[in-house]
């Protein structure tokens, strides 16, 4: 019930925000609403404070790091289980809960996979540092998969 309430709360406030659609292979994957900071449309330099919604995992045939130099995400609703590269190219696995926190550094690879149906979460953004990179794997390090980011909708009054 709470989490349902939840759920319904961070849709109002995403409502008034202005949103992107991210597409993998042309199926829905993440809405990226903009609450501070940059955006595609105010192109502002600096931090940034998103609100994500997941509406389905990362593919599974790529990893990917973050343009940012850091990024910091609280899991509000739902949950993922996140696939982490790591130093050697092994695959370091750990679930995030509401009210964990995930940091990503520019250079950290990873994907991950909704446990919930879908998960909301409170994305805190760097500074742009570099573009997307995205590999096959952890073991290997160069793709030509990428991200469409599509529908970008204005804040509503
Ligand atoms: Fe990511």
């Amino acid at each position: 019930m709470i989490e349902l309430a939840a759920r319904a709360w961070y849709k109002s406030i995403a409502h008034t925000l202005e949103v992107q659609h991210i597409q993998r292979d042309g199926c829905p994957y993440l809405e990226r609403y903009f609450a501070a900071g940059w955006s595609p449309t105010n192109t502002r330099s600096g931090p940034a404070i998103f609100l994500h919604h997941f509406v389905a995992s990362d593919p599974h045939d790529s990893v990917h790091s973050h343009p940012w130099g850091w990024s910091a995400s609280l899991i509000l609703c739902g949950s993922y289980r996140e696939e982490r590269c790591g130093p050697d190219g092994d695959v370091i696995v750990r679930e995030y809960a509401p009210g964990d926190v995930n940091i990503l550094e520019a250079d950290d690879r990873h994907r991950i996979d909704l446990v919930s149906s879908d998960c909301w979460t409170l994305f805190l953004a760097g500074n742009f540092e570099k573009t997307w990179a995205f590999s096959p794997t952890c073991a290997e390090k160069s793709s030509s998969k990428r991200f469409a980011f599509l529908s970008l909708r204005g804040a509503k009054a």
